[in-house]
């Protein structure tokens, strides 16, 4: 075969780079789309910036998996340890699965003791249902719409995001039921109006009691992520969990994208609505992109397992999943990453505001910390989606060396989920060059 890896990082001609493409269409599935339609190849990265083969630097304020940032030598050195030291799985005996499983229930509010260790948000969130069956006896689960929560067989049923599968509200197995997206700035429920999303959903969950199905579980992100980042209705999820503890079903907070300090405000997205869930999954952050994912819940709702056998993924919680989860918290930790989020979050926001009265394609700047979605819309009054024009503005703001990609239902939010050791200079060029396309075009 040809020797892999060689020259790596050298610079190279294009041709080089678009064979390697060409190559990647052959062998690796289609439907595991990538970024941009010219690809820079990126074989590097340092902090919040992206490094290509030819030595172009970008700015990275995309990838929220990478809390830390990229190339995080403290992360690189812990997990190289531990490699050489040994990697078993958790049958055995050893202290680091019990570490991170403490300093997981420390992060939580009193009564989640008790942690499960897989690999990604999909099997977390997976497991948190089978949780929920498994202690209620019932299969039905309500989730909420223009959602995304993973590709298993249970996570995708309860997916219902239409950016994600079009088919996707069409395609529910029957035991998934769905409320509202309780979108405040274009939904059913607008602006003050919103606070209406909470009780209509309270009795969507006590019709279903009423007619002999009550669910098992409500799910949803306690933050709205795929939306854009929009913080949920106020008491909104105080008075969804009544509902659904009112007929003995289990709260699932989906913290795969909005925990571990990204909204700055609070470390878990629960904090910001004042409730307590059941059952907690996170993952992405947890690992800064190696494959950790953790199910947190009460002692009783995991002891319900049981009568589904065991429970053992052979890679949750090894020695080496566990150092990194510990170097993770410990980094985020001595880094003060969730004050950093506070910090230039509030200020990228402010900065990002003052753009929106200079240019009207921006309809509205949402979220909170390094959570952030600058929405685009064609008129202000009809909010109709500038679709077309957020693909072009992202490969434009490519272009000027800035990573970022559209995310909601009608993919005209920008997606600004940085690394959260992100710079106010970093902050400003990202400004900087959004101000660029939306003034010079795209
Ligand atoms: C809210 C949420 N839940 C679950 C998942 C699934 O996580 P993973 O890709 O690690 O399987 C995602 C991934 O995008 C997510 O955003």
């Amino acid at each position: 075969g040809e020797p892999v890896g060689e020259g790596e990082g050298e610079a190279r001609p294009a041709a080089a780079d678009a064979e390697l493409l060409e190559r990647r269409e052959q062998s690796f599935a289609t439907v595991q789309e990538h970024y941009f339609e010219e690809p820079p190849r990126i074989e590097r990265g340092w902090r919040h910036h992206l490094v290509d083969t030819r030595g172009r630097v970008y700015l990275d304020m995309l990838n929220n998996v990478t809390v830390l940032g990229h190339g995080h030598p403290a992360l690189s050195d812990a997990v190289h340890r531990q490699w050489r030291r040994l990697n078993t799985n958790s049958r055995f005996h050893y202290a680091s699965v019990v570490e991170l499983s403490e300093r997981l229930t420390r992060s939580l509010p009193d009564g989640l003791d008790t942690v499960f260790l897989v690999n990604s948000g999909s099997e977390a969130v997976d497991l948190a249902l089978r949780l929920a069956w498994a202690t209620t006896g019932r299969q039905d689960v309500v989730a909420v719409e223009e959602a995304y929560h993973g590709w298993t067989y249970a996570s995708d049923a309860v997916s219902t995001s239409i950016a994600d599968n079009p088919g996707a509200l069409a395609s529910r197995p029957p035991w998934v039921h769905t409320v509202a997206a309780p979108n405040s700035y274009r939904g059913r429920y607008r602006g003050a109006e919103a606070r209406r999303y909470g009780p209509e959903a309270a009795e969507r969950i006590a019709g279903l009691a009423a007619r002999g199905t009550p669910p098992a579980a409500f799910l949803c992100e306690p933050f709205y992520g795929n939306a854009g980042g929009m913080p949920l209705p106020d008491g909104y999820l105080e008075q969804v969990y009544a509902a659904t503890r009112a007929v003995g079903g289990l709260c699932l907070a989906d913290e795969v994208q909005v925990g571990y300090g990204r909204l700055g405000t609070h470390f878990w997205g629960f904090e910001q609505q004042g409730v307590v869930p059941d059952v907690v999954t996170v993952a992405k952050a947890m690992g800064n992109g190696h494959p950790l994912g953790a199910v947190i819940t009460r002692r009783e709702i995991a002891e319900a397992y049981r009568s589904q056998g065991y429970f053992f993924s052979s890679a949750g919680g090894s020695p080496v999943s566990s150092v990194v989860g510990l170097a993770v918290l410990d980094a985020l930790r001595d880094e003060e990453l969730q004050a950093n989020a506070l910090d230039v979050g509030g200020y990228l926001k402010d900065r990002l505001r003052q753009l929106a009265h200079r240019h009207e394609l921006i309809g509205a700047v949402h979220g909170s910390g390094l959570y952030l979605g600058v929405e685009f819309v064609r008129d202000r009054t009809t909010l109709e989606p500038a679709t077309e024009e957020t693909a072009a503005i992202c490969e434009r703001l490519r272009e000027l060396g800035v990573i970022m990609q559209p995310t909601s239902d009608r993919q005209c939010v920008l997606k600004i989920k940085p690394p959260l050791c992100l710079t106010r200079d970093g902050a400003d060029g990202f400004v900087a060059a959004l101000d660029d396309v939306l003034t010079h075009g795209w």
